[in-house]
């Protein structure tokens, strides 16, 4: 092998190129330096797990290798400060970092697609280099990092999304993302945290807790649940969304003081508004026309307006600190008309307003008190809904 040493440059590059479309077979690897990593750094797909050692330190630089096809993970190195790595594209299992307390260089400059990122305990880690950016990924769990953004991951269509504990971030913007196809769960992170998904028009679960701000304009469709728990915004539109799967709720957001949703005509489960104490309307529901679970409101609101409200398949529990008996008659008279089909509970007047937690307490689909098939009624909606003359009309009478 001396002999190597005495190839032309340009020899040497022809001979890596030439090199490059090996695959080398696992089952894995276990590497605790760049120079262990040199082992792959000829294959251009290298079939099996990479093993970053809980000994390695310093930097651990993966080059030459294009793609791995299996898991690259790295669990416990304490003394590990950066992984970097300049040709890797893809990962078609799981990028699993554990227990990195110092490294907080990522630099990956062809990362482009990952099945699952799972990144616990990195608090050393405050921004991702990842020069193209990771556009495909079916599952991202990110937790306990110091990162103040996720720019890098540049997604336009996810499986599930789990951002919590990061008390950095601040900032969320992924332009492209357009769909979630099963999940969306960020919380308690930075106490600013701000979120943007611009492009964003069909998810299927989405959950914010301790959110400060979030634009979702093209949201339009939401297969599953969506709620909103303990968050800092005032106001909170979703101008083209126009029906929910499962549940959609509020609650414990003493700030907010406004809702928007010009476009929805259905929620799949059920209608869940708690303990938002800055709250005095429940508007801004103009279309709204049919709950096919629960509706569960309980706070301070003075008034509540659904103009189009003509079918609540599940029960009603309405409980308010305020005295005007208005809202109580307007419940009264939509269930008696049969705008609302399970049982109805409204309290004005309450010190202090209970929720109904049987009745909305699910986070998925259909949650009703009146039990039997509702669930499969979902789907049905618009035009095919039935929905009488008759309790059409009380309810554009009554919720005014
Ligand atoms: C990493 O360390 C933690 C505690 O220090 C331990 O609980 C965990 O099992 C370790 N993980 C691995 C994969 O060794
Ligand atoms: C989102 O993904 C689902 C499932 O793959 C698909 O049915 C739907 O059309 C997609 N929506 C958009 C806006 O791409
Ligand atoms: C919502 O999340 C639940 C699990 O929490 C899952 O079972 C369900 O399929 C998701 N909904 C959709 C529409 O993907
Ligand atoms: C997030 O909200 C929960 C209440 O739902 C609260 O207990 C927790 O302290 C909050 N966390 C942060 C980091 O704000
Ligand atoms: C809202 O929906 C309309 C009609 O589908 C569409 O033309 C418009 O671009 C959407 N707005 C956004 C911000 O996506
Ligand atoms: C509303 O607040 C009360 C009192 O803090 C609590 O008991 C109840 O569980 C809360 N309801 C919801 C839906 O969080
Ligand atoms: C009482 O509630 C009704 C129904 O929501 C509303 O139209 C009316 O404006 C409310 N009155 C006051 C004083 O808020």
């Amino acid at each position: 092998m001396a002999f190597t040493k005495f190839i032309l440059p340009t020899l040497a590059i022809a001979s890596a190129v030439l090199a490059q479309n090996d695959v080398c077979d696992g089952p894995s690897i276990t590497i605790a330096s760049s120079t262990d990593a040199q082992q792959i750094a000829s294959c251009k797909t290298y079939n099996g797990d990479v093993i970053i050692d809980s000994t390695a330190s310093g930097q651990v630089a993966i080059n030459g290798v294009q793609q791995i096809k299996g898991d690259l993970t790295c669990n416990n190195a304490t003394q590990l400060t950066a992984i970097t790595s300049d040709q890797l594209g893809t990962i078609t299992g799981t990028f699993s970092l554990t227990g990195l307390t110092i490294m907080s260089t990522l630099q990956f400059d062809s990362l482009t697609g990952v099945n699952k990122i799972n990144w616990v305990g990195l608090p050393a880690l405050q921004s991702l280099n990842f020069a193209q950016g990771v556009q495909q990924a079916n599952q991202i769990y990110i937790s306990n990092t110091q990162l103040n953004n996720i720019n890098g991951i540049e997604l336009t269509a996810v499986g599930s999304m789990d951002i919590n504990n990061n008390p950095y971030l601040t900032d969320v913007n992924v332009n492209d993302l357009a769909n979630v196809t099963t999940s969306l769960a960020f919380s308690a992170n930075g106490r600013d945290l701000e979120i943007s998904f611009p492009n964003l028009e069909d998810a299927a679960n989405l959950t914010f807790r301790n959110v400060s701000k979030i634009s979702m304009p093209s949201l339009a469709n939401v297969g599953g649940s969506m709620g909103f728990y303990s968050d800092t915004f005032k106001t909170f539109a979703a101008p083209n969304l126009t029906q929910t799967g499962g549940t959609l709720a509020f609650v414990d957001s003493p700030d907010l003081s406004s809702i928007s949703f010009p476009s929805l005509t259905q929620i799949g489960g059920g209608f869940l508004i708690a303990n938002n104490t800055g709250l005095k309307a429940i508007n801004g529901l103009p279309k709204l026309k049919t709950i096919v679970g629960a509706l569960d409101f309980a706070g301070a609101f003075n008034s509540v307006s659904m103009p189009s409200l003509t079918d609540v398949r599940g029960g009603s529990n309405v409980q308010t600190t305020s005295t005007n008996t208005t809202i109580c008659d307007l419940f009264n008279q939509a269930h008696s008309a049969g705008v609302i089909k399970g049982v109805n509970t409204c309290l004005t007047n309450k010190a202090n307003p209970d929720t109904n937690p049987s009745a909305t307490s699910g986070g998925t689909s259909s949650t009703s008190t009146s039990g039997s098939s509702t669930s499969n009624v979902a789907i049905a909606f618009g035009p095919s809904a039935p929905l009488t003359g008759l309790s059409a009309l009380f309810a554009a009478i009554f919720f005014l």
